[in-house]
């Protein structure tokens, strides 16, 4: 077990690019089953959701090879019943090789996955959605199971815009004998990028990016190499790491349209950003003002900065008030933002978050990735020292945030749980980050 160790007060400072998103990259390494032929996909985070991807395509036979931030993939000959469950079971994401494995072979069993700290994330519209493919799915002894002889394609109605489902139903139409309809489909641009994958693999998907997507199935799907998007999540904490510790950092190849929710609550925040079309500079102030909050399917608040968002709120002048739409429990990093000296009230799925003076360094435990995320913001700005327990979910994430944070000018430490130094193997594999902000960047 490792912690964090944050002396807070520094303002950080610098320049940084930010990586590959791991949300599109998961769905896009369980694509990559679809073709015989090898798939090479560029800007591949190092991290340990996508280590575990990689790990259940092996278990199924294929053949992964990383080069620093590319990974190839060659399923050329895969054997569907052959899935490594313990992995499936450490991530939720890995169901998305129910669509593809389906598609192409027919079949596909995984193991129900289970709730999760932020709330229960049922299948229930990834079945539905496969059933009016032309599926059989049972639901039994812990698995689903689907088999089709031939999937026919058809009209798929989501109650609510589920990313994974909306993903798993287009990785199932591709390959099917008809058209498919998607309604009130997820619109993420992590969406966008799997449609686009497909798209060069020789899929027929159009309407990405809106609330219809409609898909011709086509015979077969060859290899291709693509360039997967920027985390627009790492991004976003990039960007709230510069406005809660009054820092000033420049992000380089950030997708300014993936941040506008973003972008427009820091400014009512009173912080500075300044955006064009190579990327986005935060300038913090010592004190920014409360903002209300509404996480919505994109492109609306997204839930996944919500807590960092918290963080920032937890030292603003005034109050401001938290609605998590998305996730019935995601809430968690509130309590250990308490521990900080933070005044939150939660009640359901409202959070109300007086601001407050100053935070003080605790000890405090990431419940998730990304309220890990948030209580490293709060540690960075928190007077004194903050220890954060259970860094592996951070890990899930955001590779090596200790080092990145640290060159932006952190006082920050990763550490074995009984205070002896980490030593970490892998590869440097990623983010070129420099404290020299040019006077020019985006001025
Ligand atoms: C994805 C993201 C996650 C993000 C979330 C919402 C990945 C790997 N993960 O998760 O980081 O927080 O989108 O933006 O891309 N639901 C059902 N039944 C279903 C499926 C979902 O009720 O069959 C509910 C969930 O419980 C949740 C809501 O729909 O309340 C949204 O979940 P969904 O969009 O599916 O999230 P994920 O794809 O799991």
């Amino acid at each position: 077990m490792e912690r964090y160790v944050i002396t807070g007060g520094t303002r950080l400072h610098g320049f940084v690019e930010v990586c590959g998103a791991k949300n599109a990259v998961l769905p896009i390494l369980a694509a990559s089953v679809l073709s015989p032929e090898t798939c090479v996909i560029h800007n591949v985070p190092r991290l340990q959701d996508v280590v575990l991807m990689v790990e259940v395509l092996k278990s199924l036979g294929a053949k992964v090879k990383w080069e620093n931030k590319t990974l190839m993939v060659n399923a050329a000959v895969l054997d569907p019943t052959r899935i490594l469950e313990e992995v499936m079971k450490k991530m939720r994401a890995s169901n998305l090789v129910i669509g593809p494995l389906l598609s192409r072979f027919h079949y596909a069993r995984v193991p129900f996955p289970g709730g999760c700290a932020i709330g229960s994330r049922p299948m229930d519209y990834h079945i539905k959605g496969l059933r009016q493919l032309g599926a059989e799915v049972d639901e039994r002894y812990g698995y689903i199971e689907a088999r089709a002889l031939t999937l026919t394609g058809g009209e798929v109605y989501f109650d609510f815009p589920s990313v994974g489902a909306t993903e798993n139903i287009m990785m199932a139409a591709v390959l099917s004998s008809g058209s498919t309809v998607i309604r009130n489909a997820a619109r993420e641009p992590e969406i966008v990028d799997l449609a686009n994958f497909l798209n060069g693999m020789g899929a027929k998907v159009r309407g990405a990016g809106s609330d219809t997507i409609q898909i011709c199935g086509v015979e077969r799907l060859s290899g291709v190499e693509y360039r997967v998007i920027p985390d627009r999540i790492v991004a976003g904490t990039y960007m709230l790491a510069a406005a809660i510790t009054n820092g000033d950092i420049v992000l380089k190849n950030a997708v300014v349209e993936h941040l506008e929710p973003l972008i427009a609550k820091l400014r009512a925040a009173g912080v500075t950003v300044l955006k064009n079309g190579r990327g986005i500079r935060v300038r913090g102030i010592p004190r920014c003002k409360s903002v209300d909050i509404k996480t919505m399917p994109y492109p609306g608040f997204p839930t996944d900065i919500q807590p960092q968002m918290m963080s920032l709120m937890s030292l603003a002048q005034g109050t401001s008030i938290i609605l998590e739409n998305i996730f019935e429990n995601r809430f968690k990093h509130a309590d250990e933002l308490r521990r900080m000296g933070a005044s939150i009230t939660v009640e359901g799925r409202v959070a109300v978050v007086k601001g407050v003076k100053k935070l003080t360094g605790a000890e405090v435990e990431a419940t998730d990735l990304r309220a890990g995320a948030a209580l490293v913001l709060a540690g960075l700005a928190a007077e004194g020292v903050t220890v954060i327990h259970n860094i592996e979910h951070i890990d899930r994430g955001y590779h090596r945030l200790e080092e990145k944070y640290a060159l932006l000018g952190a006082n920050i430490k990763r550490e074995k749980s009984n205070g002896s130094p980490c030593k970490r193997l892998e590869d440097r594999c990623e983010t070129v980050v420099s404290q020299e902000i040019k006077s020019n960047a985006l001025s």
